[in-house]
């Protein structure tokens, strides 16, 4: 997705070999056309598969993920990280594994959201390792509901996430696939950044 690359090479900021900054409009302020052309492409890419419901994780996977389901016409749900005091109903959990922050961390959905019968799009924001994507899909497993596919707005395919899902069959679909972050550069998997400035 070119505007997104676009805004990625402009905007985005190379913290380390590893970590890309890109809070001026996905992780921290929010760039709303941007989000609506990012809900538009998933929908798009996934309108074959009968969607009902969108599931993200708090808090940057809802920008992408509202969007997604209001062009697919369904529901966003999204899992929390801290169970809320008036969570009070039936919790799907699953437990998450953060590199970065070297914890593991529960997540939930309360059952109710989920249903038997749901296909189930998953959106999140960044795909790094991937233990937030499969922690999401092992909640929709436990509702007895069926993962359609994921959609990632930021696809680091120098970490292992994507080849992870990948390998369990996950249909994975990456608005941006970023190859390297090395030497203060982004390089993407399949556009020169040359074509983009
Ligand atoms: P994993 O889920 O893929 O295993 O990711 P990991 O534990 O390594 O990452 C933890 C958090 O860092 C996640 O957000 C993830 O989206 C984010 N993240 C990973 N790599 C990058 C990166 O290169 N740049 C940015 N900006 N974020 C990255 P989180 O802590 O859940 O944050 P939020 O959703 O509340 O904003």
């Amino acid at each position: 997705m070119e505007a997104l690359q676009r805004k990625i090479v402009n905007e985005g900021i190379i913290l380390s070999d590893t970590v890309l900054k890109v809070d001026s409009f996905l992780n921290h302020q929010i760039d709303p056309l941007l989000m609506m052309e990012i809900g538009k492409e998933f929908a798009e890419r996934f309108k074959n598969e009968a969607v009902t419901k969108v599931l993200t994780i708090e808090s940057s996977g809802i920008a992408p993920g509202v969007m997604a389901a209001m062009m697919l016409h369904v529901p966003l749900v999204f899992a929390r990280k801290r169970i809320s005091l008036t969570m009070s109903e039936d919790l799907l959990t699953s437990q998450v594994y953060s590199f970065t922050k070297q914890e593991t961390n529960a997540i939930a959905v309360a059952n109710k959201f989920l249903a038997a019968n749901d296909r189930v799009l998953i959106i999140d924001d960044f795909l790094a390792n991937g233990q937030a994507a499969l922690g999401l899909a092992d909640i929709v497993k436990q509702a007895n509901a069926e993962v359609v596919g994921f959609g990632i707005v930021i696809e680091k395919s120098f970490q292992n996430g994507g080849m992870l899902l990948r390998e369990k069959g996950y249909r994975v679909e990456s608005l941006a696939e970023i190859e390297s972050l090395q030497n203060g550069q982004v390089q993407f998997l399949n556009r020169q950044v040359e074509e983009l400035l």
